[in-house]
């Protein structure tokens, strides 16, 4: 389980800076639990606290107060770091940013060589980290051969390859194509089905998270509020706030909704279409 406490952070932070009223905190008094196993979404503006709450949670940042622990290892604790890195990888938005290797094949076991991956085991773990995400591309391929989608899926073979317990995607869709976007979060789909982690999931497109566990709504550094996306789809109002669109087909049964037209609070696009059929 992950476990943040009462969690301040500011960058750069110094005792003057905190006492200064001009200095906002990233993150205020922020406290959250994250279960073995549960797709979570943190969602909110830009500047809101999504990513720097993603590097408190894999120990890249410390809290100024409060605490972040993941599985029983406190992030302050420089003996538990390595274990803390481990258990929590995050993909970013730009993959070029995360590769390393020249070659498919090299930036998958790079990865692996530094965390002590077993040498000899290294071939077939890079082999099965290809094959989990479908990567269509031999381990000699050079990365820079790769089209954006595959840049992406390159770095979150490299990352599952790691046998994390929590991934992190930071906006990981956000540079690629509506095509090769909803090709990635399919992909990610198929691999969680094979290998369970938990996932936390970062986005500004509501439509790839609406089969989430729970959604975790941020706002100038806290967290608002968390619940599930059906309830959360409810409360228009709030997502607007949080400058959060709902997906087009959840604006439309809203509509139908307010012209009397009896349509089911927690419905997806498929059982939406198939009403809209029926009813014609
Ligand atoms: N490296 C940094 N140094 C200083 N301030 C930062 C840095 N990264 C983010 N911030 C600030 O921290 C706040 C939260 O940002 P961030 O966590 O990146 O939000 P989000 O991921 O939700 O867009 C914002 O006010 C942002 O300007
Ligand atoms: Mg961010």
């Amino acid at each position: 389980m992950i476990d943040i406490r009462n969690t301040t952070f500011y960058y750069n932070a110094s005792q003057d800076d905190e006492e200064d009223a001009g200095h906002k905190p990233a993150l205020s008094h922020v406290s959250l639990n994250i279960s073995p196993g549960e797709f979570v979404a943190f969602l909110g503006r830009n500047g809101s606290g999504k990513s720097s709450l993603s590097r408190l949670l894999n120990g890249i940042e410390l809290p100024t107060e409060g605490t972040v622990s993941v599985e029983g290892h406190v992030t302050s604790d420089k003996a538990a770091l390595p274990t803390v890195r481990r258990a929590v990888q995050i993909v970013f938005q730009n993959p070029e940013n995360q590769q390393v290797g020249i070659t498919v094949g090299e930036d998958i076991a790079f990865g692996l060589s530094n965390i002590g991956w077993p040498q000899r085991d290294i071939a077939n773990r890079v082999a099965w980290a290809i094959n989990l995400v479908g990567l269509d591309a031999d381990e000699d391929r050079p990365v820079t051969n790769l089209s954006g989608g595959e840049k992406q899926k390159l770095a979150l073979a490299a990352v599952l390859a790691l046998a994390p317990r929590y991934l992190i995607l930071d906006e990981a869709t956000s540079m690629l194509d509506p095509v090769a976007r909803r090709q990635f979060v399919a992909t990610l789909h198929e691999v969680r089905k094979q290998y369970s982690f938990t996932l936390i999931y970062i986005t500004h497109h509501l439509e790839e998270v609406t089969d989430a566990d729970r959604w975790i709504l941020f706002q100038s550094g806290r967290v608002v509020t968390s619940g599930t996306p059906a309830d959360l789809m409810e409360d228009v109002r709030l997502l607007q706030d949080c400058g959060l669109e709902l997906p087009y087909y959840q604006t439309l049964a809203g509509l139908l909704r307010e012209s009397g037209i009896a349509v089911p609070a927690a419905i997806n696009e498929h059982e939406l279409r198939e009403l809209l059929c029926k009813s014609s």
